[in-house]
């Protein structure tokens, strides 16, 4: 009896196989924060991930992760810079040579450019959007053609709590994402009846390195010359001192949203990041104002 379970066992594992191929993703931004661990996630629910990093020589954190967890054979990475717009096509085209398809792909690469609006420069300003809206919007669009081919694939963008509200100093991230949720609710309108589902997360604040490394201040912000320059320095100690949750939250709802055949357009993430909405979605606007600026001191 053991035997002939043993005989359907083999016969069986083969159809098994083939009737279940492995699902392919592909994730930008894997070197730290919610990018890494997404990739270990999504590489423990059993897809082969393309984990993408501009610089290989920060994989290291990764490969350690991957290794701890068991997952290191499922990923393969590759780099990557999001702004090096000429090549996307080529890249996601060579993935799906090599890996027969695309299922997910998860536009996570991002930073901050913090500051005082009237501070910021408009290069700067035009740097932030290269990376937060155009990388995503330039990644998105290599990846449509092979999807659009497969009727199926999971386009999920990672936004921000500040896509939804206007925050102070940093306002021009806030825009970046804004502009992100905007094209990522039209192109879902224009993309399901392909088959494709386009996916907003908006977490709140979790501890990642875009606090410290992926922070990037204004040229003129801490500049005595800025008349924004006291104001800056109590905004940056308040906003250290923020407190931040645990980013497995963010990677954990990512990976469960790849599995998703049915997901919704948003998903905002963490306790703070729902209190602020709910606030905004209650309060007068004018009430709101007036907390934001007694709780961050702006006068
Ligand atoms: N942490 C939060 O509280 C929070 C909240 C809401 C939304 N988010 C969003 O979450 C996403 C991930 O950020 P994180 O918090 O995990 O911060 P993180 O630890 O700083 O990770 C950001 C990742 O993006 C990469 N990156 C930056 N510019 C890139 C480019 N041009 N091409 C490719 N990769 C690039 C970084 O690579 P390098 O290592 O090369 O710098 C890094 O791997 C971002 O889109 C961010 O806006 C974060």
């Amino acid at each position: 009896m053991i035997r002939l379970a043993a005989v359907f066992a083999s016969v069986l594992q083969p159809l098994r196989t083939y009737s279940m191929p492995e699902k392919i993703a592909l994730i930008t931004g894997s070197s730290s924060g919610f990018g890494l661990l997404t990739s270990i996630e999504l590489a423990k629910a059993g897809f082969k991930v393309v984990a993408t990093m501009r610089d290989l020589g920060r994989r290291e954190r990764l490969d350690q992760a991957a290794s701890a967890a068991g997952v290191a054979v499922q990923l393969d990475i590759r780099a990557l810079d999001v702004t090096d717009f000429d090549s996307l096509p080529g890249f996601v085209d060579a993935v799906v040579r090599d890996h027969g398809c695309l299922d997910v792909l998860v536009n996570n690469a991002g930073f901050a450019v913090a500051g005082f609006l009237e501070d910021i420069k408009l290069e700067e300003l035009r740097r932030q959007f290269e990376t937060n809206f155009f990388g995503a919007v330039a990644m998105t669009k290599a990846a449509l053609p092979t999807m659009r081919r497969q009727h199926s694939g999971h386009i999920i963008m990672v936004s921000s709590i500040g896509g939804l509200l206007g925050t102070v100093t940093i306002g021009s991230y806030s825009a970046s994402k804004h502009a992100l949720e905007g094209w990522s609710e039209s192109l879902r309108l224009e993309t399901n009846s392909l088959g494709i589902k386009v996916v907003l997360v908006e977490p709140g604040s979790f501890q990642t390195d875009i606090w410290t490394r992926g922070a990037m201040l204004g040229d003129q912000v801490t500049k005595e010359t800025s008349p924004n320059i006291q104001r800056m320095l109590r905004m940056r100690d308040l906003i250290q001192a923020l407190p931040k949750s645990d980013p497995m939250e963010v990677a954990r709802k990512i990976a469960a949203i790849a599995q998703d055949p049915n997901p919704k357009l948003r998903y905002v993430v963490g306790r703070d990041a729902k209190i602020q909405l709910a606030l905004k979605r209650i309060l007068p606007w004018k009430w709101h104002e007036k907390i934001v600026a007694k709780y961050l001191k702006l006068d």
